[in-house]
């Protein structure tokens, strides 16, 4: 059969599906320009500078049971979970990276022709899941400031509606939705599903309030605060229906052995992390300060852990690729809603000091 052949047989759908696009690793810009792969700054995918705890690696070094499936039922993960958030197990399920929680909560409610409310700009992911299982995008564009327009959310509620996504901290733009705006569209009856994978650094959260509702759901994840990205290790909080919905339809063994090691050893060292994200916070508003003081680019407030900026003079894909050549990522934009912006993830201070001086090069060579 003909490539062309194989076409005609793939859902149609998918045929002509933008695909998400990810982040480049280290190890190939260090390839590239031809540098160490230790001395490359990464800070375009809003990962932890510092790293998991110590504890996740000694503990993954000697674990003995590689061979062994991990428990399809999550029952000691859930019970760590319930600790760590103060929420019943039967409001649990967790999973590789809570990317693949938006995909099967987005696979639960969301079918050929199906409206999903998106506020956008946000997590590209939202659109992929909606578009990969042929649901309609109805999207409500975010104020000037990046916050959600409750109202109009309200507003585009239709019969066909079967979800609205919400992520708070909203990435790329660091901006948080108050809990009582959150709240009013979780009054509409609609499931609302609330992506919080930055709550630690926001310190803001409804996860307590799932209890109470049958149509709130809140996703976190260990990517981000615990530094477990490589190892994806994500969770939902949901009504207890919607759980065991959840359990019905995922793959039988979506989390893995060590990602379980590394929660458990996470939780012996919270304190730890947290003091880590503290520093991050700091961090963060030190950098904001930082890139304040460049006149053609402009920082928006985030509460997550990593900044937004709209470039005011020169191309945001250029000043991406000039940082790049320096051995520093960022994410850069230039679509519809996302013009012209870079995304800078907040890293150590001396990553702060190393793209700030970067920064001024390319903006002398810009203005030069
Ligand atoms: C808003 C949001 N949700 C979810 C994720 C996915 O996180 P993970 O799959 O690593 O848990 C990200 C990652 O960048 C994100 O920004």
């Amino acid at each position: 059969m003909t490539s062309e052949g194989i076409e005609r047989l793939i859902r149609s759908e998918l045929v002509t599906l933008g695909s998400y696009v990810a982040s480049k690793s280290a190890q190939t810009l260090a390839r590239e320009i031809e540098v160490p792969v230790e001395s490359i700054i990464k800070l375009d995918a809003n990962e932890n500078p510092y790293g998991c705890s110590p504890r996740v690696s000694q503990a993954l070094a000697t674990y003995p049971y590689l061979n062994i499936y991990p428990d399809s039922e999550q029952i000691e993960l859930r019970k760590l979970l319930e600790g760590y958030t103060g929420v019943g197990v039967e409001h649990i399920m967790a999973s590789n990276g809570s990317d693949q929680l938006i995909d099967l909560i987005l696979h639960l409610f969301v079918g050929q022709g199906d409206e999903v409310i998106n506020c956008i700009p946000t997590f590209d992911i939202f659109r992929f899941g909606t578009e990969m299982r042929g649901g309609t995008l109805v999207e409500v564009r975010r104020d000037e400031n990046f916050a959600v327009n409750v109202n109009a959310v309200k507003a585009a509620i239709t019969k066909k509606t079967k979800i609205i996504l919400l992520a708070t901290p909203n990435n790329p733009t660091g901006t948080i939705m108050p809990p009582p705006d959150i709240l009013e569209i979780v009054d509409t009856g609609v499931p609302v599903l609330v992506d919080e994978a930055y709550a630690e650094f926001s310190g803001e959260t409804v996860t307590q309030l799932v209890s109470q509702y049958n149509n709130l759901m809140v996703l976190r994840t260990f990517s981000k605060w615990a530094g477990l990205a490589g190892l994806r290790i994500g969770y939902g909080i949901f009504p207890p229906k919607i759980t065991d919905f959840l359990f019905r339809i995922k793959l039988p063994y979506n989390v893995n052995v060590a990602a379980l090691v590394a929660v458990r050893e996470s939780l012996k060292d919270i304190d730890y992390l947290l003091g880590r994200v503290k520093a991050i916070v700091a961090e963060r508003e030190r950098l904001f300060e930082q890139l304040k003081k460049l006149k053609w680019l402009k920082p928006f407030p985030s509460r997550a852990n990593f900044i937004f900026c709209t470039v005011l003079n020169g191309k945001a894909g250029e000043i991406q690729q000039k940082l790049q050549n320096k051995g520093i990522l960022v994410r850069y934009f230039d679509k519809p809603l996302l013009r012209n912006a870079i995304r800078i993830g907040v890293g150590k201070p001396e990553h702060t000091d190393a793209l700030i001086k970067a920064l001024h090069e390319v903006g002398g060579e810009i203005s030069g």
